[in-house]
């Protein structure tokens, strides 16, 4: 599932996190590849461990914290703390490529995270650079996405993916990955989509309504039977 996650970070967080940005000590970013990802990689990213991307890593993972349609989407068991790139000038793109499987938490305890779920969010506006977009395959044919900042896409940790070479401007984003209490990403979409319609259902006919208990019932034994937790 490909998901379009709206106003992840709020307007001032959003200015919060782009003063930082403005600030901060790009590096080569290929230092967080594979192998064969390293030749497609050409771009740049904050250095995982230092000031500037803890100060940024809080501003993002507060706003995911908060956002009920991440959670829904995502079921998160394990967040990869975000990474920061940016795309501009000679270094402008990253070819086709997978995400690594496994990804080892920063602090050398060999802490790892599947990457069931690849997150891009968007911060810099469309308008401020031509090209730069992400495309991932999909069982759906390729899939094109330009968001606006403090937005964000979800899509499976499987496909095959690249962003386009920025060619005017700076394309600047936060990626991470995570696991998922729900590995399979079919039951995760058939769990998001019931949940949804839940919820629409709740806002019509109200929390007590015997089928809405009925239903969130449905809801919670499916999730208890697909989740690791
Ligand atoms: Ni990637």
């Amino acid at each position: 599932m490909l998901l379009h996650v709206r106003q992840v970070l709020t307007a001032e967080e959003l200015r919060e996190a782009r003063a930082i940005l403005a600030q901060a000590p790009w590096a080569d970013g290929r230092v967080t590849a594979g192998v064969q990802s390293a030749q497609a990689k050409n771009n740049e990213q904050l250095p995982q461990d230092g000031d500037v991307a803890r100060a940024l890593q809080q501003i993002v993972l507060r706003g995911l914290n908060r956002h009920a349609i991440f959670f829904s989407a995502a079921l998160p068991r394990r967040v990869f703390p975000p990474l920061f790139n940016r795309y501009a000038g000679a270094t402008n793109a990253f070819g086709n490529h997978v995400d690594n499987a496994v990804r080892y938490l920063p602090g050398g305890n060999a802490e790892r995270v599947r990457t069931d779920i690849s997150c891009t969010l968007f911060l810099a506006e469309p308008h401020e650079y031509d090209g730069g977009e992400l495309v991932v395959e999909d069982t759906f044919g390729e899939q094109r996405v330009k968001l606006p900042a403090g937005d964000m896409v979800l899509y499976p940790g499987t496909s095959v993916h690249r962003v386009e070479p920025v060619t005017r401007g700076a394309r600047v984003a936060s990626f991470f990955w995570l696991e998922s209490m729900v590995r399979s990403d079919e039951q995760r979409r058939l769990l998001f989509d019931m949940d949804s319609h839940l919820m629409r259902l709740r806002a019509s006919v109200g929390e007590a309504d015997p089928a809405v208990i009925g239903l969130t019932g449905t809801y919670h034994n499916l999730l208890r039977m697909w989740a690791d937790v």
